[in-house]
């Protein structure tokens, strides 16, 4: 199947059936995050596997009570190494933004880090994990809205990995149709087009 196809066929997944994901199928899913880029090559990022039940109900809890969750096959929890990030990534924040260089650099190590990993690289790995996943039939769904802390201390992570994003993934229960996306006349604009 051509990607275009694939992605038309791709929208967020939040209700389940109770099917087995494969083992070879979540390997699948996971090579397919590792082989992703990043600044550097760095990698900066872990992948935790969730595939127990108690676990995930208790991860929905995290997420601000969001139900959906708990009847997810599988969670997969992007970390982020936010010692890379301390490393490589506040760096190329003062290049990209020189005006801001001084502000950057006194920024609060903890407050930088937090505040950065949101918009993490860890995302491009999660996007080729929905992709592989997808392309076996199973759905998915992106989770941002979760307290950080709290997961950290359920999973026992070290100081330095943030648990970046959380992608719930199982086979649909239905179908769904997908969600009305902007037209690209609104989103895309050639060379010095683009007027407000
Ligand atoms: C980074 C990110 C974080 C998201 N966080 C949540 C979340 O916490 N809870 C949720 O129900 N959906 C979450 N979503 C799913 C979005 O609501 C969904 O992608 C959006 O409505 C577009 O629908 P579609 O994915 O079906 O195209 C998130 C999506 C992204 C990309």
């Amino acid at each position: 199947m051509m990607l275009l196809e694939l992605l038309k066929k791709r929208s967020s997944v939040r209700n389940f059936s109770k099917k087995v994901i494969s083992k070879e199928i979540i390997d699948y899913i996971l090579e397919a995050g590792r082989l992703s880029p990043s600044g550097g090559n760095e990698q900066p990022w872990k992948f935790g596997v969730i595939n127990d039940k108690n676990l995930i109900k208790r991860i929905s809890e995290i997420a601000y009570n969001q139900d959906w969750i708990a009847e997810a096959y599988l969670l997969i929890v992007l970390c982020a190494d936010v010692v890379g990030d301390e490393r490589g990534g506040r760096d190329i924040q003062k290049a990209r933004f020189p005006e801001l260089e001084a502000e950057i650099e006194k920024m609060e190590r903890e407050l930088y880090s937090k505040l950065n990993q949101e918009e993490h690289q860890s995302k491009i790995a999660g996007t080729h994990m929905v992709l592989a996943a997808l392309e076996h039939g199973i759905g998915s769904t992106w989770i941002s809205y979760f307290k950080v802390d709290e997961l950290s201390k359920l999973l026992g992570l070290p100081r330095n990995f943030i648990p970046a994003e959380i992608i719930a993934f199982g086979y649909p229960e239905d179908k769904k149709e997908a969600r009305i996306k902007k037209s690209i006349n609104e989103i895309v604009f050639y060379n010095k087009e683009l007027n407000d």
